[in-house]
């Protein structure tokens, strides 16, 4: 079948998410392509619809093993008409349970056709410097499997003759789904002398938890603890105080070092 263009979605506080799917669409290498990034709140407010001539791929981070709690609302205003759809989740390299199935469930239930579905590695959003997860990935390794996934989706894009007659996906997974979307509600960033006040923090964080007027604090009951804004900091004023976010990133870093490698499938 024949697309007309391709639609790549994606929520990335730290980026990786984004790296993936931009390496899955390199391989698909479709000349009408648009990126949608609602990682920020504004971002959110857009709803999306999409027709049958279109692929859409959505790229979400896995947060304790489940498709992150705060896109809910949106992908559920998703209005797709019979488009055909790529999951892709990214996880920093300790489980990604269920999360693969349950964004594709989702996007199947807003009038998406699943044609394949796939489970990449990124850095892990605690992995520090000392204490790493994941660290430096997704990898050139990780994006030339992303990109041999993106090539298999046009093969079986091109392979089937129209929308209703793409073949069942089997994806990975159990429902119900086994990992609790609860979060954290932490108070784990300092903020050093060294912070500039450029507001960089406040603009990429996802759930706009950050306020300029009390000196750049993360308000813990909007903070989802992605740590975007540690990593973003171009003074790297920001780090994690001692306390249980830390704990886990030594924790992580110590139990999940053996590499795990990208599946997909189609
Ligand atoms: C709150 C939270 C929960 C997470 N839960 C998991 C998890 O269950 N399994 C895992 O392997 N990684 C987990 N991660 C790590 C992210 O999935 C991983 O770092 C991913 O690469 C982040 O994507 P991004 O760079 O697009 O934000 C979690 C991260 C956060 C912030």
């Amino acid at each position: 079948m024949r697309i007309d263009s391709l639609r790549l979605v994606c929520f990335s506080p730290t980026g990786r998410s984004r790296t993936v799917i931009q390496g899955i669409a390199r391989g698909i290498d479709h000349g009408t392509m648009e990126l949608i990034d609602i990682t920020t709140p504004q971002a959110r407010k857009k709803p999306l619809e999409t027709s049958g001539n279109e692929l859409l791929i959505v790229a979400v981070p896995v947060y304790m093993g489940r498709v992150p709690a705060l896109l809910t609302e949106w992908l559920r205003a998703i209005r797709a008409h019979g488009t055909p759809a790529v999951s892709v989740v990214v996880y920093g390299n300790r489980v990604y349970e269920d999360a693969l199935l349950e964004l594709t469930d989702i996007l199947t239930r807003r009038g998406c056709r699943p044609i394949a579905g796939g489970a990449f590695i990124g850095e892990h959003s605690f992995s520090s410097a000392e204490a790493p997860t994941a660290g430096g990935r997704p990898d050139a390794a990780d994006l030339h499997r992303a990109e041999a996934f993106g090539r298999k989706i046009r093969e079986k894009l091109e392979a089937i003759p129209s929308v209703d007659r793409i073949p069942n996906v089997t994806i990975p997974g159990c429902r119900p789904y086994r990992g609790d979307p609860t979060l954290w509600t932490v108070d784990f960033i300092a903020v050093g002398d060294a912070c500039t006040r450029c507001g960089t923090c406040a603009e990429g964080c996802p759930t706009g938890a950050i306020d300029p007027d009390e000196g750049y604090s993360a308000d813990p009951e909007k903070c989802i603890t992605c740590c975007a804004c540690i990593k973003h900091c171009p003074a790297h004023a920001r780090t994690m105080r001692p306390g249980p976010v830390r704990d886990a990133s030594v924790r992580l870093s110590t139990l999940y070092r053996e590499r795990k490698e990208p599946e997909y499938f189609l």
